[in-house]
């Protein structure tokens, strides 16, 4: 890649910034000064320093975001905002989200531009779980809690898979789930005789949503929360089953 594009992903600065940076002479690639911006790197081995530190870069990174409503879990859309858009991330052009979140959903979203991480915490196989505070508009019965638990016909070829119920109050439940089908959890609800009328998902697996994230805020994952989702999509290999 371009050394500018380089320096710009690593957050040494803007795409103009850096190329001030390669004029002062503050840029060595493998020990000799960089003189072009357009000069190609190889970031798998070429050495690069900037102000005499030597810079590491990251292939695959990951960010969780606080999704507000209001924004398509896509990399773009024709009318709406996307969750792309508003990520605050140097490397915005490659990353994608892991899954997708209703555009009236909030909470945890995983973006990165690892696909085979995506494609694990998103593959049936692996049983991850997601939880969910649902907000619904009646108290739910204990037949009702029974037969979400065990699984409901939401009009597709298999009812759904086991799931778990924690009632917060009456008007408010987290159900998670393993499975991930188009508004799963709505349509759940609507199975019962009842309705999402707020939905939030509060964790991902081994994530959970940084409270400290307001609506639309994101940051990037600790290397402690990157090794927890490793180690859960590489540990679950056959699944783990339900609850
Ligand atoms: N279930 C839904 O119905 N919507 C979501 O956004 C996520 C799960």
């Amino acid at each position: 890649m371009r050394l500018d594009k380089y320096l710009s992903e690593l957050n040494i600065g803007s795409r103009s910034q850096v190329k001030t940076y390669i004029r002062q002479k503050l840029i060595k690639v493998n020990g000799e000064l960089a003189t072009k911006p357009e000069q190609k790197v190889d970031e798998t081995k070429d050495i690069i320093t900037f102000r005499g530190n030597t810079l590491q870069y990251q292939r695959y990174v990951y960010y969780m975001l606080n999704k507000p409503q209001g924004v398509v879990s896509a990399t773009q859309d024709n009318t709406a905002k996307t969750v792309v858009d508003i990520i605050d991330s140097p490397r915005k052009a490659d990353l994608f989200p892991v899954g997708r979140l209703d555009k009236d959903t909030e909470g945890l979203l995983l973006l990165t531009n690892d696909g085979e991480m995506a494609h694990d915490m998103l593959s049936p196989k692996k049983h991850v779980n997601k939880t969910y505070l649902v907000t619904i508009k009646e108290k739910l019965s204990e037949e009702a809690i029974n037969k979400l638990e065990i699984g409901v016909d939401i009009g597709d070829e298999k009812p759904t898979a086991p799931a778990m119920v924690q009632v917060q109050d009456d008007y408010h439940i987290l159900l998670t789930i393993q499975e991930g089908r188009f508004h799963q959890v709505k349509r759940m609800l609507k199975a019962v005789d009842n309705e999402v009328t707020h939905l939030k998902r509060i964790s991902f697996g081994a994530l959970t949503l940084d409270e400290k994230l307001a609506p639309g805020e994101s940051r990037e994952l600790t290397p402690q929360e990157v090794e927890l989702i490793h180690e859960e999509t590489n540990a679950t290999g056959q699944g783990s089953g339900y609850f």
